[in-house]
């Protein structure tokens, strides 16, 4: 059990993407299986955020994400169901793995802040928990 608790969270990490500097604008860019550890079937993103807004708030059951601060700033806390860890997010040639499992909250919004997900699956909703309760069940007595 220890064992499994500190892959999971230490699975969420930061990964740099590669920067293309340029004078006329920076360019940086993901691919599918080399920047990211999944393949991307979904794209989506957060706008217009209104200040003291706390999106998230569930885990997935198989859902692999990439969450990106295109721009403006915002925290990500992940929650494995033993430990918490926090990832500021304010640049947008970088971004926070999150696998499986894992409970995701997103908070702190800068104004005019972008929150962009790749993520590994088609939307569904049964895909998610959204009760922090049973997250904890499972996160202690197993996904399966
Ligand atoms: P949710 O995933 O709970 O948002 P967040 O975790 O970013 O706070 O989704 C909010 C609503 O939007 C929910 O009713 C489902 C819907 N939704 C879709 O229809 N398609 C999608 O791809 C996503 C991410 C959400």
């Amino acid at each position: 059990m220890l064992t499994e608790k500190c892959a999971l969270i230490g699975e969420c990490k930061i990964i740099n993407f590669p920067k293309v500097i340029d004078y006329r604008g920076n360019l940086s860019f993901i691919e599918e299986n080399r920047q990211l550890p999944f393949k991307i079937k979904r794209v989506y993103y957060l706008y217009d955020v209104p200040a003291g807004a706390t999106r998230g708030g569930h885990a997935h059951k198989a859902l692999h994400q990439m969450v990106i601060a295109l721009s403006g700033s915002f925290e990500i806390v992940v929650d494995d169901g033993y430990e918490k860890n926090s990832f500021f997010v304010n640049r947008p040639h970088y971004g926070v793995y999150i696998p499986p499992k894992i409970w995701r909250e997103l908070t702190n919004f800068s104004s005019n802040s972008v929150a962009l997900s790749l993520v590994s699956e088609l939307y569904d909703e049964s895909d998610y928990i959204r009760d922090y309760d049973e997250f904890k069940r499972l996160a202690i007595n197993g996904w399966d």
